[in-house]
């Protein structure tokens, strides 16, 4: 049952069904609150606990009037791994990957914008724009074709991994290119939604999108019959989904269904880590990265819109933040697929990065359970595994030669008698 959106700072609060980004009075951070007494009654007699893992699973939860109006490609309802063999090298004995590269789109994005763009379509909107690294703007797109509204959507100049570019362009956004980093290009789009009140924007910054998001927490929790774990490892770009997963384990507390939370830790890239920086000083505010650099080209972002909520989440939960170097990214990319079979984007390993430094300095407990999300799927961005991996050996069609490259010894053929 939700009622109404509210400032995270002045607590002022606004209708469900207002388009407003910003709080108006102090221009802080929205998001939406429910009454939990009404959402428990209303889930006494709904049968959402026969429903499949997915998204849609929690529609009890979720901020919309209209369920007719759903826009969806089935998300949600992603794996949860249980990792022995990189947990044995690490020395955990309960380590598990929530894989969001198996959405639909190929990132956890896409629980957001299911949420996000059936309330675009019950809000009346015909158009929908964003800002983005890349996932983002793949899975608006997806989403904005399937709901039949336009889309434009903004990324950074320089590069940007090519799987999320071509999503984008098949789907038939009108993509832009802008001279300028993430940051200057979300600037740009949050004006221009003010400017033309007809364009709904679905950044991170929508608190709508968020609650889709909060669904991995639920799912987690779910996937662990109500084990939480002791630690969630989430890779921060924008910081909105290490804020969507926490408001996901605090309701649950709320609601009953689950006795103590996670420590939240985020993950951030060295040269675009504003938020690390800030939880490592202490300090209340961040102080932006002007020119952020990182291979992780996901979260290679200097200002993060949901700062104050992810730092909120991180403090009130106990946890941490910590960074992680582009060689230990890509380290922690290559060991995730060699031991374990999951293939995910830079930015999504670097919470396996991040896992592995605060292990080895004791941050982490070897005791603890722990869920690292990987955000994206490796085929996201297939230049970097490519670039890093060892090259395919040319051989002739012959078998002998196949014997040679692969370090078969010749054996003499048995015939037969
Ligand atoms: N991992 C991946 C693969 C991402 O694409 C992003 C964000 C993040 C992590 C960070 O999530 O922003 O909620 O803290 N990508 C956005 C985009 C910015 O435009 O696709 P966050």
């Amino acid at each position: 049952m939700m009622t109404h959106q509210e400032c995270i700072n002045c607590r002022s609060k606004y209708a469900v069904d207002e388009v407003v980004y910003f709080c108006k009075k102090c221009g802080d951070l929205l998001e939406i609150k429910y009454d939990y007494a009404e959402l428990v009654k209303m889930l006494g007699k709904s049968d959402w606990e026969k429903v499949p893992l997915s998204v849609w699973r929690y529609k009890d939860f979720m901020p919309i009037n209209d369920f007719s109006k759903i826009v969806s490609l089935n998300e949600g309802g992603t794996g949860l791994h249980q990792c022995l063999r990189l947990g044995k090298q690490l020395g955990l004995r309960r380590l598990y990957v929530k894989n969001e590269g198996e959405n639909p789109t190929g990132s956890f994005k896409d629980r957001g914008m299911t949420v996000g763009v059936t309330k675009a379509v019950e809000l009346g909107a015909k158009s929908v724009i964003c800002a983005s690294t890349g996932n983002t703007s793949a899975s608006l797109a997806a989403y904005a074709a399937k709901a039949g509204l336009r889309c434009a959507v903004l990324i950074p100049s320089g590069k940007i991994a090519y799987g999320k570019l071509s999503q984008a362009m098949i789907y038939g956004a009108q993509v832009l290119q802008v001279r300028g980093n993430f940051d200057e290009a979300l600037d740009i789009v949050l004006k221009l939604s003010e400017k033309h009140r007809n364009i709904y924007l679905l950044n991170s910054i929508n608190p709508f999108r968020i609650e889709g998001q909060k669904s991995l927490a639920y799912e987690l929790c779910d996937q662990l019959e109500e084990e939480v774990p002791d630690r969630v490892v989430v890779p921060v770009g924008n910081a909105g989904n290490i804020s969507a997963i926490w408001k996901g384990f605090t309701e649950f507390r709320e609601l009953g269904f689950i006795g103590n939370l996670p420590r939240m830790t985020g993950i951030q890239a060295v040269g675009s880590a504003p938020i690390a920086q800030a939880i490592k000083s202490g300090s209340d505010k961040i102080v932006p990265v002007e020119k952020p650099e990182t291979i992780a080209t996901a979260i290679r972002i200097g200002a993060p819109v949901s700062w104050k909520k992810a730092v909120n989440a991180i403090r009130n939960s106990g946890g941490t933040a910590e960074t992680v170097t582009d060689e230990e990214i890509l380290a922690a990319q290559k060991l995730l697929a060699r031991v374990e079979g999951i293939f995910v984007e830079p930015a999504s390993a670097s919470s396996i990065a991040g896992l592995i430094k605060l292990v080895n300095n004791g941050v982490i407990g070897k005791d603890e359970s722990v869920v690292c999300v990987t955000t994206g799927h490796g085929l996201k961005d297939p230049d970097t595994a490519v670039k890093m991996s060892e090259k395919p050996v040319e051989v002739d069609a012959e078998i002998a030669a196949i014997e040679d490259a692969l370090g078969l010894k010749r054996q003499v053929a048995i015939l037969e008698r």
